[in-house]
């Protein structure tokens, strides 16, 4: 598989969860989705990544954001580690998590990295949108885990633009000021936002959120 970019389509397939054997777009449906890799089961950054993500289910719910992890591990493996997962960060598993243990699905997300190591994965992060295109990736090293609040941020942000002709700057966060698209004219930007805007340069144009 060639390595997946920005605005490809994001690879189907049919795989063994926790929650059963599923069809990625069927499970997906017209929702956004995060599907995230951890190395190997019972080891100690993912057992916390996993409990941090499954006590943020309210806040990828209310984005209407389906979240979906992947170890190269067995479902029988991926059972009597979420109890230790339960048991060390109080949450339960409450998302997939695949049981990809001859490693069809991170072959084809490229998430087996073999000079980092060619048995486990590294930590994939895929953002995919309704339409099933990659919207973001991120990929990080076995021993630092993930920061899940970026990555609200970043969703944020992800259906923001997809909604508005407006990209986000550097640090923001859902609530603050806005920059206008590039791509938008001043003629066009006048429609679009007749409350006007303050041009900081003529290609730095600033407003408030729209939807706030
Ligand atoms: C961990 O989850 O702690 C971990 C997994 C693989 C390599 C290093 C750390």
């Amino acid at each position: 598989m060639a390595t997946l970019r920005l605005g490809d389509d994001a690879p189907n397939f049919t795989a063994d969860t926790t929650e059963g054997r599923l069809d990625f777009y069927d499970w997906k449906g017209d929702s956004w989705a995060v599907l995230f890799s951890h190395p190997k089961d019972y080891t100690p950054v993912c057992t916390t990544e996993l409990g941090r993500v499954a006590g943020l289910k309210p806040e990828f719910d209310a984005r209407n954001v389906k979240v979906i992890g992947l170890s190269v591990d067995t479902s029988d493996s991926h059972e009597g580690w979420s109890q230790d997962i339960e048991d060390v960060t109080g949450n339960a598993l409450n998302f997939p998590l695949i049981a990809d243990h001859d490693k069809t699905v991170a072959d084809l997300y490229d998430m087996i990295h073999p000079n980092a190591s060619d048995t486990m994965t590294v930590r994939s992060v895929y953002v995919i949108g309704p339409d099933n295109k990659v919207k973001l990736q991120l990929t990080y090293p076995a021993s630092t885990g993930r920061n899940f609040d970026e990555l609200l941020r970043v969703i944020d942000s992800l259906q923001l633009t997809a909604q508005y002709k407006v990209a986000t700057p550097a640090d923001w966060r859902d609530g603050d000021d806005v920059i206008i698209g590039s791509a938008v004219s001043d003629e066009e930007a006048k429609e679009l936002f007749p409350g006007g805007w303050d041009a900081k340069k003529p290609y730095l144009r600033v407003l408030p959120q729209p939807n706030k």
